[in-house]
């Protein structure tokens, strides 16, 4: 008789939901997460591909001629997109060039969500990404009173999931694949093991602390670099993954063990923690990794993620120009 067999990727849907990190609408569509997220590269990775051109064309045609209102359109466009292909929301990310500015973030987050609303999405459906430092946290506490829910990226340390569930934010992205890349470089080593992984260290944390002192801001484990981060995570609420990670545990069919429980975690002698601005600026400043700009911005993607997007409608509409 022959035995059914249970991918990976269907066994870990059985612990955790299942999200897709990436701006191909194709991929979204072929892999059927709950949720998406997007971040700037990966949606100049997607606005770059000719098969998405007619997004980017009418993102320029709407914004008039105005390059950061074609920006916001693009993201939206392709939020939009990719909304026809999952349940859940999608994840559109504020420019980080506003991690300090609460104001700022306050305005672009109203802004895109406004775009969709007139889009003819319902803002139930989307998630707001916005830095996790101070300034961001604060804009995400005004935003959720509106009805704005955000999902802290850019999340390394402690100190940055402490106060996001303090504020009462819907989701946080703590980051994985980045904190494994820090260390890397810092220890100079090309692997370190799942073990002592210290970006899975990181999430498990977090999720013992917020599970422990019953926070409901759902915690997304994010920025992989290999399945065994994700595995490992295994119980974590939500986990983003980008295609290439999601094919490989398509493939495989090796069991999946719950790594992280709720029920765990209550029973473990966690401390509560009091943040105040001082002290998690001091906390988040003692941290040598989590205030590294090689970390904050990527170290894989430091040249390709941070700018470009910005100008590409520009580039865009010069190569065509409008009938
Ligand atoms: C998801 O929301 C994040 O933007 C993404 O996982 C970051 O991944 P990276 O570290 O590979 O850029």
């Amino acid at each position: 008789m022959s035995q059914l067999r249970i991918s990976q990727l269907d066994s870990l849907r059985e612990h955790s939901l299942v999200v897709a990190d990436s701006g191909d609408i194709d991929a979204v569509a072929r892999w059927k997460p709950q949720d998406a997220t997007t971040n700037p590269s990966l949606l100049l990775t997607s606005a770059e591909d000719p098969r998405w051109r007619p997004p980017v064309d009418e993102a320029i045609k709407r914004a008039d001629g105005e390059l950061a209102a074609a920006m916001d359109w693009l993201f939206v466009l392709f939020g939009r997109e990719i909304l026809k292909h999952v349940a859940g929301r999608v994840s559109t990310e504020v420019d980080a060039r506003l991690s300090f500015d609460v104001e700022g973030s306050v305005a672009k987050a109203r802004g895109l969500i406004s775009l969709y609303e007139t889009a003819g999405v319902n803002r139930g459906r989307v998630l707001i990404k916005l830095a996790s430092t101070w300034e961001g946290i604060r804009a995400a506490e005004r935003l959720e009173r509106e009805g704005i829910r955000c999902n802290m990226t850019l999340l390394f340390s402690f100190a940055q999931a402490l106060a996001s569930a303090d504020a009462g934010v819907t989701l946080i992205s703590p980051f994985v694949g980045r904190i494994y890349d820090w260390h890397k470089q810092a220890r100079k080593v090309d692997d370190i093991p799942i073990a002592e992984d210290p970006g899975v260290q990181s999430v498990t944390r977090i999720f013992n602390y917020y599970k422990k002192h019953g926070y409901a801001t759902q915690i997304m484990g994010a920025s992989f670099r290999k399945t065994g981060q994700i595995l490992a995570l295994a119980g974590c609420d939500l986990l983003t993954i980008a295609p290439d990670l999601l094919q490989k545990l398509a493939s495989s069919s090796e069991p999946v063990e719950k790594r992280l429980s709720a029920e765990k975690a209550k029973a473990l002698p966690i401390p509560r923690a009091d943040l105040d601005e001082k002290a998690f600026r001091w906390m988040h400043n003692e941290d040598a990794m989590a205030t590294d700009p090689r970390c904050r911005f990527g170290t894989r993607k430091i040249n390709r993620g941070q700018s470009p997007i910005y100008f590409f409608p520009k580039k865009r509409a010069q190569s065509s120009p409008r009938a």
